[in-house]
């Protein structure tokens, strides 16, 4: 059987990822393909306790514990979820994947990118999507979008420089892999954005 392909979803806090990947999910489904949809941090059942650790801004933990927690949620998530749904076929779309930790733990935060990389290469063997769909929009419209939802993790209390930079590193990381990524505007609107988002998934699964 052929191996799914894997799909990863990008972005500032409130640039859609989650609205997007949740309809590429259901588009795909309604057209019979094998789909699944999933998320860093915290979609194992060891995951959800990492996921707290992580995400809980009373907990306090460095930006290396914070590191290496993104690199136990993953280890386990990608061998429990990503990597058997892909093996027996399925397209498997991705809420967040390493993109996050090198641009949230490198670029903002500040820890080297090197160290990043090579953890991946050692630990995953540079494990990474097929395609990664990039969100790109201006913080302040990312920020506003999830300030009306009143969403308040360890992140969206980071403040306006700690965005731009996460913005900034996606863009370079999507300029140094342009093969991989996918670069939208994500302040159009919801269903434009869809939709170009499904054509380009099904160009890539009929050129298989
Ligand atoms: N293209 C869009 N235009 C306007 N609002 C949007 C758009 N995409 C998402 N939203 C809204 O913005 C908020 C954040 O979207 P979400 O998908 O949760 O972002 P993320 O997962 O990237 O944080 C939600 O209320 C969502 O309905
Ligand atoms: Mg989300």
């Amino acid at each position: 059987m052929a191996k799914g392909i894997f799909i990863t979803f990008e972005g500032i806090e409130g640039s859609g990822k989650t609205t997007q990947g949740k309809l590429l999910f259901e588009s795909l489904k309604k057209q019979g393909y094998d789909v699944v949809y999933t998320y860093e941090p915290g979609d194992t059942e060891a995951g959800k306790h990492i996921r707290e650790l992580l995400l809980n801004s009373e907990i306090k933990i460095t930006p290396l514990c914070e590191l290496l927690l993104y690199f136990a949620d993953r280890a386990q998530h990608i061998e429990e979820k990503i990597k058997p749904y892909l093996e027996v076929g399925f397209t498997v779309i991705c809420d967040r994947f390493t993109d996050s930790t090198i641009v949230y733990q490198g670029y903002a935060r500040g820890i080297s990118i090197d160290l990043i990389q090579n953890l991946n290469r050692e630990l995953f063997n540079d494990f990474m999507p097929d395609l990664t769909v990039l969100l790109d929009c201006p913080v302040e419209i990312g920020l506003g979008r999830n300030r009306k939802i009143n969403k308040k993790d360890k992140f969206e209390i980071e403040n306006f420089s700690f965005h731009e930079k996460v913005r900034n590193g996606y863009l370079e990381l999507a300029k140094r892999s342009q093969e991989r990524f996918f670069v939208l505007d994500a302040t159009e609107p919801t269903e434009i954005v869809a939709e170009k988002i499904y054509k380009k998934v099904i160009s890539i699964i009929e050129s298989l």
